[in-house]
């Protein structure tokens, strides 16, 4: 029997984007069917890589060489759900990644709970945008997606609260932002299956900053650390730039993200420091 690090590494370790997916389900299904029974799977140890297996294709380039298209052509629109399926199949890794990379921390089987629920959540939005992009005649792969996307984990690989606050409440706090704008192109296109897996995924995506803020107010606790001046210190240490408004700020703060989180971080406030 394997235990939930090893399911997890196993994930990281699995390069083709449908066959992670479909490990990720499978162990997702495994560790709650186990959770059911009243027999939770161990959660062990196991050494996760410092970076996660990926396919050959998508070639990987600096942001600012990604060639920019219009988000209004059909061109652009095929682009923007490429970026998407790029980012949720980092997401996978992420929420995978950070069950062995701590699992020397004792935590509540709760916490385990949540992050498998969104890996396998993730799992799902990949094969979504990997079906719209075949339904378009593309693929994963097809195009070239940005590099660096790992960054934040790297970064992270030592500071459990870091990780916390940098990749759900930030990177995933900025998804909420940016996705109704996204529904609203898709919609104004008629493409009725993006706009539905969109939909699903800006549904889920408020849990996943939900956990991510619930886990980090449990850990202040356990530290009895302020968590808003933790958080404001594990930003400016680990997340290079200022957060960029508008704010989602409805959908923040059902994920429990108050304003005086984001705000003072964000690039409209003069005199930060860094
Ligand atoms: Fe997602
Ligand atoms: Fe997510």
């Amino acid at each position: 029997m394997m235990t939930l690090s090893q399911m997890a590494v196993d994930v990281l370790t699995t390069a083709d984007g449908r066959e992670k997916t479909a490990k990720s389900r499978d162990y997702a299904a495994q560790w709650f069917a186990a959770r059911k029974a009243g027999t939770p799977l161990p959660v062990g140890e196991a050494t996760p890589p410092l970076r996660p297996s990926r396919p050959e294709k998508p070639e990987l380039l600096n942001p600012r060489d990604v060639p920019k298209r219009k988000p209004g052509s059909p061109q652009g629109r095929l682009a923007l759900i490429h970026a998407v399926a790029h980012i949720e199949l980092n997401a996978v890794d992420l929420h995978w990644d950070i069950i062995p990379r701590f699992a020397h921390v004792k935590m509540p089987l709760g916490y385990y709970d949540d992050w498998v629920k969104a890996a396998d959540e993730e799992s799902k939005h990949f094969n979504l945008m990997c079906d719209c992009l075949e339904e378009m005649d593309s693929y994963y792969g097809a195009l070239p997606a940005h590099a660096g996307m790992w960054r934040a984990a790297e970064d992270t690989v030592d500071d459990f609260m870091g990780r916390l606050a940098v990749v759900p409440m930030v990177l995933e706090a900025r998804g909420l932002d940016v996705t109704p704008g996204m529904i609203a192109l898709f919609e104004k296109a008629k493409s009725t299956s993006v706009v539905d897996a969109l939909n699903t995924i800006y549904a889920e995506e408020v849990g996943h900053v939900a956990y991510g803020s619930k886990w980090f107010h449990f850990l202040c606790g356990r530290h009895d650390e302020d968590p808003k001046e933790a958080f404001h210190r594990l930003v400016r240490r680990y997340f290079k730039g200022a957060l960029k408004p508008p704010f989602n700020d409805e959908k923040r703060a059902e994920a429990g993200l108050p304003p005086d989180f984001y705000w003072p971080l964000s690039e409209d406030t003069p005199n930060r420091t860094r």
